[in-house]
Formats: structure tokens, sequence, C-alpha cells
């Protein structure tokens, strides 16, 4: 992969953050409060006492969950910007978590086997040559450590995907189409519970589309064992709203997986 992809991966990300940092910080990003955040941390082993690594940390919040449930963490991204909110917060309520700014898809620095987990929370997605980013984490991993991530879910977020709907507006088919269209594509939106009365550029956010198989092949292939596949649905309560009730009834939204290192 050349740097000119992950430096302009790293360009969209650094022009990103802040309005992120501030809207997930203000709550606003309701697909993580309500489904990917907890969905992921039912499918996770305990992480109380661990070392772990946290792949495309972002600004820091999921990162900072799982220090507070005692795993000790460290966490990288590719954005400088990112990495830079990260340790903002660090600094004003210390957890003891090491940010580095570097590429989860090259040599990170970090010694071989340093790590008792590689975790990462919706960022495999979002970057090239995910079969280097499965080998780099098998480096890091510890002999019987662990690798789990979650990411949109490939078969169904393709993309040329379109909701089909009634007259009432509600969702009732998910069209999925270019399933095997691997052109990489920079893909804007915002959160969608974001006050309406606050104006804001959307988020240009590079994306990798790859298919399933190339997900579970470049796990294999790295020398991990899968061990669980998940692919949950959202909660009775995030379903009261209906943008989650798709994501039960019709199409799956995340892909969990969870492997070993032997
Ligand atoms: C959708 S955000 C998710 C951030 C965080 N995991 C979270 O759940 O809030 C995706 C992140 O992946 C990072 N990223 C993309 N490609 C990367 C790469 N090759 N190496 C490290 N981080 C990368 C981006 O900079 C961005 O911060």
């Amino acid at each position: 992969m050349t740097d000119d992809v992950l430096q302009g991966v790293a360009a969209r990300w650094n022009g990103n953050a802040d309005q992120w940092t501030h809207d997930v910080r203000k709550g606003y990003d309701a697909y993580r409060e309500l489904f990917t955040f907890p969905a992921f941390i039912d499918f996770l082993p305990p992480l109380a006492g661990l070392d772990v690594i946290d792949f495309g940390c972002g600004e820091g919040t999921n990162t900072r969950r799982f220090a507070e449930m005692g795993a000790r963490m460290t966490g990288i991204d590719l954005s400088e910007r990112m990495i830079g909110h990260a340790r903002n917060a660090e600094e004003k309520h210390p957890l003891g978590i090491t940010y580095k700014v570097s590429s989860y898809s090259t040599d990170t620095g970090f010694p071989d086997g340093s790590f008792d987990a590689v975790i990462s929370t919706m960022a495999l997605m979002d970057g090239p040559d995910f079969d280097a980013a499965m080998r780099e984490a098998y480096r890091l991993v510890r002999p019987g450590g662990f690798l789990a991530f979650s990411v949109l879910h490939p078969c169904f977020i393709t993309p040329g995907l379109a909701w089909q709907k009634n007259e009432a507006g509600i969702a009732t088919a998910l069209c999925v189409s270019r399933y095997f269209d691997r052109s990489t594509f920079t893909e804007e939106w915002r959160f969608g519970s974001r006050p309406a009365d606050e104006i804001v550029q959307p988020f240009a956010v590079p994306r990798f589309p790859r298919i399933m198989s190339e997900y579970l092949n470049g796990i294999v292939a790295a020398g991990f064992r899968i061990g669980r596949i998940g692919e949950p649905q959202p909660s009775a309560q995030a379903c009261e709203d209906k943008r989650f009730a798709r994501w039960r009834d019709l199409a799956a939204f995340l892909l969990l997986v969870m492997a070993e290192r032997p």
C-alpha cells in the first residue's frame, strides 16, 4: 500500500477530527451509544487486567471505556488530530492510556507479542490493506491472546445499497448492489442525532469496500483461528427509533469477529 493512500486517509480524518470529537463527546453518535458499542461489549471476553491495543482508536472515547473496564490500553490512529484529541482527554482525566500516531496496516513499532489482545471498533473498513492489518495484529498479540473487532457488515452495507420504503416512509427491504465493487470512495455523512439547528459540514470518510471472504480469509491467512462471529440486532430500546428497527428486521448492520492466536 503506498504512503500516498495512507496520507490521503489521514488528511480526511484530520479534517473530520474536530467536529467528530465534539459530536461523539456530546453523545450525538446514537449508533455507538445504543447499538454498536453495547453489542461489542456483549461479544467481548472480559478485558480487566489485560494489555490491549485499539486499532484506529480515533479520539479515544471507546478506548477510555475499555480502560474504565480495567484494561491497560494503548490506542493507535493514523490521524494526528484524532490522537491529539485523545491525548487531551487523557491529560484532563488520566486513565493510563498510551496513544501513538500509526497506521494499523504497517509496522506499529511495538515489540512482538506485547499485547494480550488487539481490538478495533468500526475502523478496519476505513483503511486500506486489511491483510496487512491482520498480519500486524498477529505479530502484536502474544500466543493465546485474541483479536476482536467490529466493522460495518460487508454483505449489507455495500457501495450501492438502497432502502425500499412503503408509502408511510417505513423501510420494507434493503436492496444490496455492487457487492463486488471494491472501488475506494469517500462517503459524506453526519451523525443523525445532532440538533437540526447546528449546521455543520458532513464528515468525509474514505471507504475501502471488501467482501465477506476477504475479511475472513485475511484473518485466517495471518495465522489466527476464528472463534466466533457476531451479527447482532439492536435492542428493543434502540428499536423504538425506526432507524434501528430496520437493522433488527431487515438486514445486519454489524459484523463482529473474535479470533485467537494459537
Ligand atoms: C469511524 S472512525 C472510528 C474511531 C474509533 N474506533 C471509534 O469507534 O470511535 C475510524 C478511524 O480509523 C482511523 N483509521 C483509518 N485508517 C487507519 C489506518 N490505516 N491505521 C490507523 N487508523 C486508521 C481513522 O483515522 C479514524 O479515526
